[in-house]
């Protein structure tokens, strides 16, 4: 695990080029695309394995295991893997399946009639703000939620009715969910179609040029890798943990970038987006959300 490399503060090229494989076969080995690190050069850069560089790289790798653990010993499986379950057990499973089909459909009709309708005990409806789309609003910093992932959906509204989240609007609503109503809007958003059409923005092309290129290639000598490095290629999300951030609203970027700045959002695995968001300058967010804005959101990987 590229002991060695952490361990003396200026490893030799063999060694970096050793760890870079090590790291990069961990992740190929999990089925996610290999970090982009800069080619080309005779000798890496010692910042590329910068603190940050390190504890990343060795955060994803432990969130990646935890997760195919969890996938493993998961009782409420994900839709794709019900799907290959499905196919691999046969007629018999698939007939229970059909008798189970009304507990899922009840569950979705909570979500939806949650997310339309809200509920008696302070939770505002969703489509208020969010859209009966699930696209958001970005002129209001009201984030799009539908297609992005429903363990990542429910976590988040947990941690803002706990508060390692703080946010005022959403507090009130996500504490006013009981946990089986957390759990079932956020699949009702998760099931919905990404929205067509990107949110967009007015920023200009040297601003969108550079925003790309801190999302696709990072800024290395500050230590910040690339956002497509954990969020996946395009920025479209992985699994549970690293959700989508292509699609969404350059106010909402900005926001949760600047809230991690400021420590009102403390809700991420090992300090991954706080140590990023930190090492940014305001201009640097301006861009690097204007980018992400302008791109049309895909469904996530799994
Ligand atoms: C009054 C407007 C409003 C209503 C109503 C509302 N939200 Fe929100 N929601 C927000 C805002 C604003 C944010 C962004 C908070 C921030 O900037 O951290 C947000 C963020 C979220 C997030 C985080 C998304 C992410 O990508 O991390 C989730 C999940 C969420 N809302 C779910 C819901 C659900 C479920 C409902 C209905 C039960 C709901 N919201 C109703 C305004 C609203
Ligand atoms: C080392 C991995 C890592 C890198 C690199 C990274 N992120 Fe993240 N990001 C995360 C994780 C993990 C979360 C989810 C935090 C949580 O669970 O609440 C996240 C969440 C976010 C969110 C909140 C999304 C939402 O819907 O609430 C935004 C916005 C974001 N990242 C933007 C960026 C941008 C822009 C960059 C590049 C400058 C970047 N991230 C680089 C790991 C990373």
């Amino acid at each position: 695990m590229c002991v060695g490399a952490r361990a003396n503060s200026t490893p030799s090229p063999t060694t970096l080029q050793s760890c870079t494989r090590v790291k990069v076969t961990c992740k190929r080995s999990s089925s996610l695309d290999p970090v982009q690190y800069p080619q080309g050069r005779g000798e890496m850069p010692a910042l590329l394995f910068s603190d940050l560089t390190v504890r990343a790289l060795e955060s994803i790798h432990i969130l990646i295991e935890g997760r195919s653990v969890r996938h493993r010993e998961s009782r409420n499986p994900s839709r794709s893997e019900r799907m290959q379950r499905r196919h691999r057990l046969g007629p018999l499973p698939a007939l229970l399946l059909i008798a189970l089909a009304p507990a899922t459909a009840a569950a979705n009709d909570l979500g939806e009639k949650l997310a339309k309708e809200g509920n008696d005990n302070g939770a505002a409806a969703c489509v208020t703000c969010h859209g009966a789309d699930g696209g958001g609003n970005g002129a209001a910093g009201w984030p799009r939620m539908a297609g992005m992932n429903a363990d990542y959906l429910a976590k988040q509204l947990d941690d803002m009715a706990s508060g390692e989240r703080d946010n005022a609007t959403m507090k009130p609503i996500a504490s006013g969910l009981s946990a089986e109503e957390r759990r079932a809007v956020a699949e009702y958003y998760a099931e919905m179609e990404v929205p067509a059409e990107a949110p967009g923005t007015d920023a200009a092309k040297s601003v969108l040029e550079r925003g790309q290129a801190i999302a696709q290639q990072g800024l290395w000598r500050k230590g910040v890798p690339s956002c497509v490095a954990c969020h996946g290629p395009g920025g479209d999300g992985v699994g549970a943990d690293f959700p989508a951030i292509s699609g969404q609203h350059a106010s909402y970027i900005e926001n949760q970038l600047t809230a991690w700045q400021d420590g009102n959002r403390q809700n991420d695995p090992n300090d991954l987006m706080a140590s990023v968001a930190k090492r940014l300058t305001e201009e640097e967010i301006k861009a690097v959300a204007a980018w992400f804005a302008s791109q049309p959101a895909r469904p996530s990987a799994e």
